[in-house]
């Protein structure tokens, strides 16, 4: 017989954790709800895709100099439009525009909190059927209520998030996020369109045997990251090497993945990306505050801390390690000594 269980959904489970708090408002409860709204309005296009002629370039060129799909435009202006109509948040940014998008109703000014994020994650992944992604980070203003959104709102760093999550479209649709008292994750049902709790309070493993590269930039690495490689190809059973290698290129996917098994990414500075490819803002420091809330460590492999650095800017790219504590700790190893 099947067990019956009662199935707790993600707003419930919101609001329940804010009730530990008495002197919370609730606006960041309601903030997490809008983003669940949009979130399933653009699980809903991404599922569609093949049939929604949404597949594809736009022809237009982001900040980075990156081709933007019709799909992440699509999640840009979901995520723009629900925030911008959402009175807890008064300003923006995300991959896809150049310059802060700052809300300025006066309602929207009265907004507490300030929201960077990459609207879809993976975008080589969208047109061939294959996991992607929303991540996200909250902040509280440091800009007067009442006022515009500043760009020092949004330039704080990581360890002053608020919350951060995902949301990841992959075989089922999980939403993943942490205010700071651990990590939840939450599985969509597409037939009620609810997100329920699926994993309570997870723990990455202190060390597991994934390593997560894109091994065909191998020849542009540093020479400690090479050694780093060669050392989980290497056989020692003791050690339970060689590891496995899994790279989805979907930033959010293969996190999760290695979040829950235990495992390491890396994208490391190279000659084609001098500073790291990813962004320190809206890609680095939500998932380094998940890492490090499930157990795990985020470090740029030169020995700092990602949630520490200072962003100068919203678009800035650093070199991104996470993962299992250990295996984050040998990769610096390897660096150290290599430097
Ligand atoms: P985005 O699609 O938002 O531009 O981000 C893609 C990121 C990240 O998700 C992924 O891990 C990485 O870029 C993949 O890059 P490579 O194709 O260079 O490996
Ligand atoms: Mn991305
Ligand atoms: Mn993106």
């Amino acid at each position: 017989m099947k067990k019956k269980f009662r199935a707790l959904t993600m707003n419930e489970f919101i609001v329940q954790q804010q009730n530990a708090f008495p002197y919370a408002t609730g606006d960041l409860s309601r903030l997490l709800t809008h983003i669940v709204i949009a979130a399933r309005i653009v699980n809903r296009e991404v599922s569609m895709a093949g049939l929604a002629d949404i597949l594809g370039e736009t022809g237009k060129e982001n900040i980075q100099g990156e081709q933007v799909k019709k799909l992440d435009d699509f999640a840009n202006e979901q995520f723009k439009s629900v925030l911008g109509s959402s009175i807890e948040v008064c300003g923006l940014a995300t991959e896809e525009e150049k310059d802060l998008v700052s809300f300025e109703s006066d309602l929207s000014k009265e907004g507490k909190y300030i929201v960077c994020m990459d609207p879809l994650d993976g975008s080589s992944n969208i047109d061939v059927n294959v996991s992607i992604g929303t991540v996200f980070s909250i902040y509280r203003r440091i800009s007067e209520i009442g006022t515009s959104s500043v760009l020092e709102d949004f330039l704080q760093p990581g360890t002053d998030q608020v919350a951060a999550g995902y949301v990841l479209y992959g075989s089922s649709t999980m939403l993943v996020y942490t205010t700071g008292l651990g990590v939840t994750g939450f599985t969509y049902d597409p037939s009620i369109g609810e997100f329920f709790l699926s994993h309570r309070d997870i723990r990455t493993p202190e060390k597991g045997n994934t390593y997560s590269v894109n091994e065909g930039n191998y020849l542009e690495f540093p020479s400690g990251v090479k050694q780093y490689i060669k050392y989980c190809q290497e056989i020692d059973v003791a050690t339970n090497r060689p590891y496995t290698s899994r790279y989805i290129g979907s930033l959010v996917s293969d996190f999760h993945r290695n979040m829950l098994k235990g495992g390491i990414y890396l994208y490391p500075q190279s000659n084609t990306y001098p500073e790291g490819k990813l962004r320190l803002t809206y890609e680095c420091n939500p998932i380094a505050f998940l890492a490090e809330q499930s157990g795990g460590m985020a470090t740029d492999g030169m020995g700092r801390r990602i949630l520490e650095i200072q962003p100068e800017s919203i678009h800035q790219r650093v070199p991104f390690v996470v993962g299992s504590t250990q295996m984050v700790q040998l990769l610096e190893k390897f660096m150290h000594i290599n430097s």
